[in-house]
């Protein structure tokens, strides 16, 4: 689709997901769309942002609005970033890259996942910043210490751990679809040709080098769906504050504990030198029926006192649900699924509209608010429903 195409036909994120819907082969579409067992952690994560209603005062003069925030010491010109997406590279060619462009162009910081199509240090070649590496627990601590070390060798601004991953949650549309890595297609039907062609043309010289890079090792001759295996089972159910605690001694620059949903734990990120948490259940895609991240969000808000900044992800689709987590007391948001949605319409261009769209859409929301700064959006305004 060309830029302009892309601006006139893709107006909002539902729009991105509707075109992403079309181009992808299913097993592809549900990867990225979907959640774990009935679904419903992924959609209270969008729909929890019903409960809270905006209250505009707009005689305070906002003719122009700043979205800047900062961030670890960084100024972001938009309160959205990019999280981290495994296997990104399955949606467009140099997917991470492409998206890791897209953030740095429109002023945002993006973050690498473990399971990148790319290498650590690919991406760092690139040279776009601000960029985050995101690590887990394996059994084999060395491992997670050496992908911390790789990026700190090659200069990534901090390190994400994710801390609910522990065991792979159950996506049964994935079982459904017998999804695997790589995605084994069946044969197209004469309907689905013609918007499914040029995805599986685009990705089929790809889908051979599609790999989780950060794992491979030299003269490692083992085969992809090996390698799934062998990163399921490095999984690490037994991991604890102590892995914390080394991760803390490994890594110089911030450390953000990615999963943070229980206000007692996130206290103690405090006392484990933690720089930063993300209010998150992994879209939904872990443990069914765990809290929406926005109604899990004032009790981490209120149990850190603005020692350090709070992140939130899952379900962010409007500007008005970033300014909304932001008045609950969120310094920013990440987006996932939306930047596999742009990446599968249109690679850099695709994520760089999806940015868009949400820059114009707050915009929008804070000029209607009668809010000229981000530090402006306060709990004032908001009236909040009662939680069912
Ligand atoms: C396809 C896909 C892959 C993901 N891979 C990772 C990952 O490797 N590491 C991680 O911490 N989170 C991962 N996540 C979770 C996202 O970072 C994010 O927490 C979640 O999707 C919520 O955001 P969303 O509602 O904007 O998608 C993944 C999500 C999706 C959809």
């Amino acid at each position: 689709m060309t830029p302009e195409a892309l601006r006139r036909r893709v107006y909002n994120i539902a729009e991105m997901r509707r075109h992403a819907r079309r181009i992808l082969p299913k097993p592809v579409f549900d990867f990225a769309d979907g959640g774990a067992e009935e679904e419903w952690t992924l959609r209270r994560n969008e729909s929890a942002f019903d409960r809270h209603h905006l209250v505009p005062q707009t005689l305070r003069g906002a003719a122009e609005r700043d979205l800047s925030v900062e961030l670890f010491d960084k100024t972001l010109a938009l309160p959205v970033m990019i999280g981290p997406t495994g296997l990104s590279g399955l949606f467009w060619p140099n997917g991470e890259i492409c998206a890791a462009r897209a953030a740095a162009a429109a002023g945002t910081a993006f973050c690498l996942s473990h399971a990148s199509v790319c290498t650590i240090e690919e991406l760092a070649e690139t040279g776009v910043a601000p960029r985050w590496m995101q690590v887990f627990i394996y059994k084999d601590r060395g491992f997670t210490r050496e992908l911390a070390e790789r990026a700190q060798a090659v200069g990534y601004d901090a390190l994400v751990l994710t801390i609910d991953n522990q065991l792979t949650g159950n996506r049964e549309r994935d079982v459904r679809n017998g999804f695997t890595i790589p995605p084994r297609l069946a044969p197209l039907d004469v309907a689905a040709m013609a918007t499914k062609l040029p995805w599986l043309l685009r990705m089929r010289p790809e889908l051979k080098r599609i790999t989780f890079a950060n794992y491979v090792r030299p003269g490692d001759a083992s085969g992809l769906t090996r390698l799934a295996g062998r990163v399921a089972e490095m999984l690490d159910p037994a991991m604890s504050w102590r892995d914390v605690d080394e991760l803390r001694r490994v890594w110089n620059g911030p450390l953000i504990l990615k999963s943070v949903l229980s206000p007692v734990e996130a206290r103690e990120a405090l006392q484990h030198g933690v720089d930063g948490i993300v209010v998150s259940n992994h879209g939904g895609r872990q443990l069914d029926g765990a809290v929406s991240s926005i109604e899990a969000l004032p009790d981490v808000v209120e149990s850190v006192e603005g020692r350090i900044p709070v992140l939130l992800d899952g379900g962010v689709r409007r500007g008005a649900d970033v300014v909304k987590a932001l008045a609950l007391g969120a310094r920013a948001c990440l987006i996932a699924r939306p930047q596999l949605w742009g990446l599968a319409v249109a690679g850099e261009q695709g994520v760089a509209r999806v940015l868009e769209i949400y820059r114009s859409e707050i915009d929008r929301v804070m000029g209607l608010s009668g809010l000229r700064r981000i530090a402006d959006i306060g709990a004032d305004l908001l009236r909040s429903a009662p939680r069912r």
